[in-house]
């Protein structure tokens, strides 16, 4: 079966059966492999990514699924000059530890923190139900404290330049302004 749909922004086509797990297509065929295996039964989160901007344990979504949408991975997350939120508060606290299962944490975060911008713990909680084995749970959910926060300084700053570039339009159309 043809499949296509845009992967971190690009349109990629595959031909594989309907079925196969979108996880076997990002990382056999595709070959980003930052998406990891871990149960395979959608209970451990390790294979988390985004489609259409929802987490989606992609372990258990067939890939035809997928079909006309937009998947994201933790490859498309950020890069290094311009990493997610998330991924910042990832390095300053230093969260993983052997970091297998932490691409799941960090796409189910960005997702979480996309739709509730300043989550309490008990939103932690209840929708980040990932599993580490070396046990990171309280950094993660420190971390995702200290990405709200990363994403409201990006968030203010972007409100600050955006309103300096009105009012520079607004002077160079001789449209006024009082500054
Ligand atoms: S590998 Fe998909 S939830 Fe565990
Ligand atoms: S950091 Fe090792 S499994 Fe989570």
């Amino acid at each position: 079966m043809i499949v296509s749909f845009s992967l971190n922004g690009e349109a990629r086509t595959v031909d594989v059966p309907g079925d196969t797990p979108l996880l076997w297509v990002v990382r056999d065929d595709l070959g980003l492999k930052g998406t990891k295996f871990g149960c395979g039964l959608a209970a451990c989160g390790s294979c988390t990514l985004h489609v259409d901007g929802e987490a989606v344990r992609s372990c258990s979504l067939p890939v035809q699924a997928a079909e006309g949408r937009e998947v994201t991975t933790i490859e498309g997350l950020g890069d290094p000059e311009n990493p997610h939120p998330v991924q910042r508060a990832w390095i300053e606290l230093i969260v993983p530890q052997c970091g297998y299962c932490q691409p799941g944490f960090m796409m189910a975060a960005a997702a979480l923190l996309a739709e509730t911008p300043n989550p309490t713990d008990d939103d932690i909680d209840a929708t980040i139900t990932n599993i580490c084995r070396c046990a990171t749970h309280a950094r993660v959910r420190k971390a995702i404290h200290r990405a709200a926060e990363l994403a409201a300084e990006v968030a203010a700053g972007a409100r600050t330049a955006e309103g300096r570039r009105n009012g520079d339009t607004s002077s160079e159309d001789g449209a006024g302004g009082d500054r």
